[in-house]
């Protein structure tokens, strides 16, 4: 499969729901946490192909708030993998790719120490706009309405629309997502973007996130392009 792709038409926004990592090692005969290592070796492949793709948007569901109801030892290794993986990626993205990197979700009620180094990060490459890339942690979209919502009635503001509503979400400035992929082979959005994939192309693959590359996002993306939207219109 060549990972030659046509100019036209290339998504603005990919999100990602990264699925199939305690699979991957279960096959392997190895513990899920394996998985999740292996899991951001992708993110960080899928990034660099991101960036050579010329995609500018890039949300990548890492943690739901669902995701709690795990055994705490996986929870711990899920939260160990994200911690390291900031300690060994920050520098090249700050200096090097010069991608934007923030996070959606309530995420600053994670550990203290993962959490200040996710808010260093979002403010050390709040310029760089190679790609903008966000990640979806302590997310559920229906917490982030439910925040949005809160914040309306704290503000006393009896009048909305689409428009202003979309103001008051985790990040409303990056453009609602064009393709939607999940990983994995499961069809469900588990909790993900509710709001802003109202009109997104939805593409699966029963490739375990682990084993996802860039043929793979190519593939993908040729999907996409062979798509007609139409947004309820003829
Ligand atoms: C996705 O892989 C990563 C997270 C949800 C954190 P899973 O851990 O859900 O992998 P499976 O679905 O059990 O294979
Ligand atoms: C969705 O995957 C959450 C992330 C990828 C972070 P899950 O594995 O948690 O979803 P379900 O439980 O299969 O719906
Ligand atoms: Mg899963």
């Amino acid at each position: 499969m060549s990972c030659m792709l046509s100019g036209k038409n290339i998504p603005r926004h990919i999100a990602i729901i990264m699925d199939g990592n305690g699979r991957w090692a279960a096959r392997k005969g190895l513990p899920r946490y394996y998985g999740h290592n292996r899991g951001v070796e992708t993110v960080r492949r899928i990034i660099s192909a991101c960036l050579d793709l010329g995609i500018k948007h890039l949300t990548l569901y890492t943690f739901s708030t669902e995701n709690w109801r795990r055994p705490k030892q996986e929870v711990d290794a899920i939260m160990k993998a994200m911690e390291e993986s900031i300690d060994r990626y920050a520098d090249e993205f700050v200096g090097q790719a010069k991608v934007r990197v923030r996070f959606i979700g309530r995420w600053r009620e994670l550990p203290k120490n993962l959490a200040e180094k996710m808010q260093d990060i979002t403010i050390r490459t709040k310029d760089f706009n190679n790609l903008n890339l966000t990640f979806a942690i302590n997310y559920g979209g229906r917490q982030e309405i439910l925040d949005a919502l809160t914040e309306v009635i704290a503000r006393n503001i009896k009048v909305l629309d689409e428009e202003s509503f979309r103001g008051y979400l985790y990040a409303p400035d990056i453009p609602d997502p064009d393709l939607l992929i999940r990983t994995a082979g499961e069809f469900r959005v588990s909790n993900f973007l509710l709001w802003q994939i109202a009109y997104s192309e939805i593409y699966t693959t029963k490739i375990l996130w682990p084993d996802f590359k860039k043929q793979h996002l190519v593939k993908a993306i040729k999907s996409y392009q062979k798509r007609r939207r139409k947004f309820g219109a003829l």
